[in-house]
Parts: C-alpha cells; sequence; structure tokens
C-alpha cells in the first residue's frame, strides 16, 4: 500500500501535457497500483498519474456505488474518439482543487480508445458518471483542469460559494 501526495492548484504541473506510455514495465504496474491506492484513500472516484506529479497518461477510476463491489478501471494513453451532442450536467469535484465544486456540462456519452494493464488495445462506450469522469480525467492528461474556463472574478467567486458544501447527490469528485 502505497498514497502518493496529491499535487493540488495552483502548482503549475497539472497545467503540462503528460507523455504517452511507450512500455507497460514495473515502473507503470507499481505507478497505477500506487494511483488507487491513492484515490480509494481520498475517496476520489477518478484520478490522473499527473495528480500525484508524474506526467505519464495513466488514469484509474472506480464510479461503483457504495452498496456496489469495488470495480477499479485504469487506463492508458486514452484518447476518446466518438462525443455525443447530447450532453449533461455534473457538479464535480477534483482532489487537486479541493473543497470546490462546479458545474459543468459535458457531451452525456463517449467512446474511448486506450490500452490495458497486460498492453491489449480496448474500446468502451461509456455513459452516465463514467463517462463524464473519463472525459475529466482525460483533460487532467492535457493540463486542463474544470476552473479553466472560468474569468478569475467568477473562479474566486464560484470556489467561495460553492466551497460551502452544500449536499448534492450528484457530486461527484474525479
Ligand atoms: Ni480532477
Amino acid at each position: 500500500m502505497s498514497i502518493k501526495d496529491i499535487v493540488t492548484v495552483p502548482d503549475e504541473i497539472l497545467k503540462k501535457i503528460s507523455n504517452p506510455i511507450e512500455k507497460i514495465g514495473m515502473n507503470e504496474k507499481k505507478l497505477i497500483k500506487d494511483l488507487f491506492d491513492t484515490m480509494y484513500h481520498s475517496k476520489g472516484i477518478g484520478l490522473a498519474a499527473v495528480q500525484v506529479g508524474i506526467l505519464k497518461r495513466i488514469i484509474v477510476l472506480d464510479v461503483s456505488t457504495k452498496d456496489e463491489p469495488k470495480k477499479p478501471m485504469s487506463f492508458i494513453n486514452p484518447i476518446i474518439k466518438n462525443f455525443s451532442s447530447e450532453t449533461s450536467v455534473y457538479e464535480e469535484g477534483c482532489l487537486s482543487i479541493p473543497d470546490t465544486f462546479i458545474e459543468i456540462e459535458r457531451p452525456s456519452t463517449c467512446e474511448v480508445e486506450y490500452i490495458d494493464l497486460d498492453g491489449k488495445h480496448k474500446n468502451l462506450k461509456c455513459e452516465g458518471i463514467l463517462s463524464t469522469c473519463l472525459q475529466h480525467e482525460i483533460n487532467h492528461l492535457d493540463g486542463k483542469l474544470i476552473i479553466d474556463n472560468l474569468s478569475k472574478l467568477k473562479r474566486d467567486f464560484i470556489i467561495k460559494k460553492i466551497s460551502k458544501n452544500k449536499k448534492n447527490p450528484d457530486r461527484i469528485i474525479v
């Protein structure tokens, strides 16, 4: 079990573009295990390697609900191939932006191409929280954060307002 420190804003590394993985070796497998340990420990449902300070295109997710068994999923070099024109809105949080929740509109469904732990190329059609969470995490690999599209004024205002921690069943932390 290895829990890593999570990098938070305004650390500049969060704005950098992560590098593709060319070979899945021991380091990558250990990193994925550490990402899961860190994500579960922090009670997030998704984590990108850059959030522990490593610029590799690796993300982990677990969007299972409390009543379901754990469902760890890892994605190496994920690329979104298709987006739906239909959109949905979730109130998103981010382990790198503590106590901040912002409503984000994204395509409701998407199709992602990625490499699994065994180096196999896979395709996955995603909807609901899985779709939103994957898009959020892939944004991390490209140095994008949920606060990026806000003006500074709005960003400060929304962070203040939303961090009051109101309850919302659709709130997710990725
Ligand atoms: Ni995040």
